[in-house]
This record gives structure tokens, sequence and C-alpha cells, in this order.
């Protein structure tokens, strides 16, 4: 008899991408000849800089092809460490032994959550929230905690929601800026206080920081640069937004020897080094300093004009709410009651689609019903007619 599929207890509360749904059937859509305008992306729309694709076939050629140590290649850790490092006002310098190499930061911050969380404990999310966290936690067994931050403060969360958030059971928090799916930057008052609350309490807190370097209003901070102590602090970020390299799948995190050794060794178990040619392409992306920095001032230039261009489309329409994004390339947009909705940004994902033919992803998937993620990673007259549309659905 042919075994029927029970999923195990481990991936029983396990919910498919919310964002499958849309995608499919803006999929579906295209292939019966309808143009849609997709703004669902989550990754930059630039082709990885030349100089590393360049690196990464100088590497294969020259033998980069076998198994590298599990927690990546020293040359890779080292600029990792002195990456950070050109980050100012850390007392102590990391060093390559607190750097752990994956495939990708989502790896990075399933490993974190997995040695650091387990059956009972709850973490902290500042919700909206970037939706494989609640998943993450989930399969560690822990119980993530949604923390849903202040709509008249670009949904940020404050330490004091945090504290009223917390009990005895609480071991730790994610912590993103730039927020995905916000574009949402915190401020160093915001993170300082964060970061102090989480010390004393001794929560382990998991800063994933991998959009920090598209920001376009004074940068976008380190918790590096801020904790009080590295102690409790894991970091977590890559290559793939910065310098546009999602498919290479490089991610790695910052942590205290300790935890490093941890995750070293869970990955070991689950899928060893990350591959051994994109280890050498991000190498060249953080080692060729002038090249990587003129290549992400490029792409950092060119979201930040089409942020504008999409803020300037949607003036005209002055009750469309939404954050105003500081970070990433993402606009979060407010469509509570659209239609009456139970979920009103499911509605509305459906309704701005087969109306409208333009895919958005409905805030459900970070946790709060009453938004849409609209990406502005695509071509500025794109991203703006999206948006307008958007509006437009919004606003008939
Ligand atoms: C907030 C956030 N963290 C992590 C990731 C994963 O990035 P990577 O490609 O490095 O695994 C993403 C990707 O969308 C993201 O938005």
């Amino acid at each position: 008899m042919p075994l029927s599929f029970q999923p195990s207890p481990n991936i029983a509360r396990l919910k498919e991408s919310a964002t499958l749904a849309v995608a499919a059937k803006a999929r579906a859509l295209k292939a019966q000849g309808i143009p849609v305008i997709d703004l669902g992306a989550g990754e930059p729309d630039f082709d990885t800089p030349a100089f590393i694709r360049r690196a990464a076939a100088a590497a294969v050629e020259a033998g980069a092809t076998r198994y590298t140590n599990t927690e990546g290649i020293l040359p890779l850790r080292e600029a990792i460490a002195a990456d950070a490092n050109r980050i100012e006002g850390q007392s102590v310098p990391v060093t390559p032994a607190e750097v752990v190499v994956s495939n990708g930061s989502k790896q990075s911050l399933y490993n974190a959550c997995v040695c650091c969380f387990g059956p009972g404990d709850e973490v902290l999310i500042p919700t909206p929230a970037w939706t494989s966290y609640f998943e993450m936690v989930d399969l560690a067994r822990a119980v993530a905690v949604p923390v849903v931050g202040d709509p008249a403060n670009s949904l940020k969360v404050t330490a004091a929601m945090l504290a009223a958030a917390a009990t005895p059971r609480t071991r730790g928090l994610m912590l993103n800026s730039p927020s995905n799916p916000t574009g949402a930057v915190y401020s160093r008052e915001e993170l300082a206080s964060i970061l102090t609350l989480a010390a004393d309490r001794g929560w382990w807190v998991i800063a994933d920081e991998i959009y920090r370097r598209i920001a376009y209003e004074g940068g976008a901070l380190s918790a590096l640069e801020i904790a009080p102590t590295r102690d409790n602090l894991i970091v977590i970020n890559g290559v793939a937004k910065a310098y546009a390299m999602t498919g290479w799948r490089i991610g790695w995190s910052i942590a205290p020897p300790a935890v490093s050794k941890a995750m070293t060794a869970f990955q070991g178990h689950t899928t060893s080094n990350a591959a051994a040619v994109s280890q050498h392409a991000a190498l060249a992306a953080l080692v060729e300093r002038e090249q990587a920095d003129a290549a992400v001032s490029h792409m950092v230039q060119s979201f930040r004009q089409r942020r504008d261009a999409v803020l300037a489309a949607l003036a005209p329409f002055p009750s469309v709410r939404h954050v105003h994004p500081q970070g990433a390339f993402y606009l979060y947009v407010n469509v509570e009651g659209f239609r009456g909705a139970h979920d009103p940004g499911a509605a509305f994902a459906a309704a701005v689609l087969d109306e409208h033919q333009v895919a958005i992803v409905p805030g459900n998937a970070f946790g709060t019903p009453g938004w849409i993620r609209a990406s502005y990673a695509t071509t500025e007259s794109i991203a703006v007619e999206g948006l307008t549309r958007v509006a437009r659905c919004l606003t008939a």
C-alpha cells in the first residue's frame, strides 16, 4: 500500500509563503497574455556587478570547486570581520572566529534561531516583520510573539512596547532595520534603548541587517556600533541585496564564538559550506572596495530615485496612508477598511490584480492584514504606473 504523507509535527504548523497565491495568479494572467505589473519582487533588479562575476569565473578556473570549511573560507571570514570593523563605534574589533558564512542570510537567521531558542521560549518579533521570522522561530519549537509597531512611528516598536510584551519565558527578539516590509529605519536612540533593554534582560538579539546599505536619509546604523555588549548579539548580513547577488546564496552571522561554534556544528549536519564559487564572489564584493562602493552607490541612487518618483505619484492621493520608506525598496500601504473585507490586504491584493493587473503582497504575510507591500525594485516607470493603479484602486 502506498504510504500516505502526513506532515510530521516538525512542520505541521508550517504555512506556505503567503506571497505564493498572488504570484501564482499573476503567472496565470501573464500566461493568458495579460500584461501584469509585478510589484511583488523582493530582490534588486540589477545584475551582479561585472567585477564580481569575473572574480567568480576566475575562482572556478583556479579550482574553487570543492568542499570548504563549514564556516567558510578564512579570507572571506577575514573580509567580513574587516568590513564589520569599518563600522565606527565598536570598542572591541570583530574577529573571524565570530563569523560563520552560510547559504544566504536566511540560513544564518534559521541557524541562530535553532541554536539560541528551544521549546517554550518566547521570541519577540517587531511586527510587521519579514514572513520567515515567524516560521523560523516556530521551526525552532519556540513561540513567536508579534509586537505590533506604532503606525504613528512608521510601525516601529519601542523598548517599552517590547518590555510590555515580555514574560519570564522571553529569550530574545528579532530586529530588522531597514525593515522588510516597511522600509522604516530605526534611529540611534531607538536602537540604543532596545539593545540596552535586551542586554539588561539577558535576551538574545538577532539583528537582521541585510538592507543596511540600502538607506536614503543619513544611512542605517548597525547594532554593532550601538549595543552596550556583543555578548547577546547576533548580527546577520549577506551579499544578496546590497550587491545584487540574491542567487549566489551567501550570508553570514557575527556572534560570540560559542554561538558561532554551535551554528557551525548545526550547519555542518545540514548543508555544510556555502558554494565555494559563491564564497569567492562574495570575497570580491567585500575586498574590491572601490568597485563595490561604486556599484552599491549606483544601485542605492537608483532605488532612491524610484522611491522619490513613487512618493510623488502618490501625492495626488492624500488619503492613501503609507510608511515613509527610508531604506530597502518597499512601500507599505494602509488598506484598512477596503471593501469591508475581513482581511483587507488579501482582498485588496486580489482586487488590484484582477481589476488593475498589479501584483503586490498582502500584509498578512508580515503579520499586519490591514496593509500591503509594493516593491519598487523595478524600472521607475513600471513602479510609478503600478503604485498609481494601487492608489486608484484604493480610492475608487
Ligand atoms: C529581511 C530579510 N532578511 C533576510 C532575507 C534573506 O536574504 P538572503 O537572500 O541573504 O537569504 C530577506 C530576503 O528577502 C529579507 O527580506
